[in-house]
């Protein structure tokens, strides 16, 4: 089950579910993530998670929708 809560970038306090509903809304990279969310604003070390989660949602975007 996906922890939609757990949080992936903690300069912007962005959680996982926020990073999949901005994919499932058509963001399709950390820019595209960064602009929708907030997150990438800091210390940039959230980038590669966050280009992970990205990968994974675009890879089977069913699976994370609710
Ligand atoms: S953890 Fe995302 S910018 Fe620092």
């Amino acid at each position: 089950m996906e922890d939609r809560d757990a949080v992936i970038c903690e300069c912007g306090h962005i959680t996982r579910g926020e990073v999949i509903d901005a994919v499932l809304g058509g963001a399709m990279n950390f820019v595209d993530v960064a602009e929708a969310t907030g997150a990438g604003r800091g210390c940039d070390r959230c980038r590669v998670p966050i280009e992970f989660l990205i990968q994974d949602v675009r890879d089977d975007p069913d699976a994370y929708r609710r």
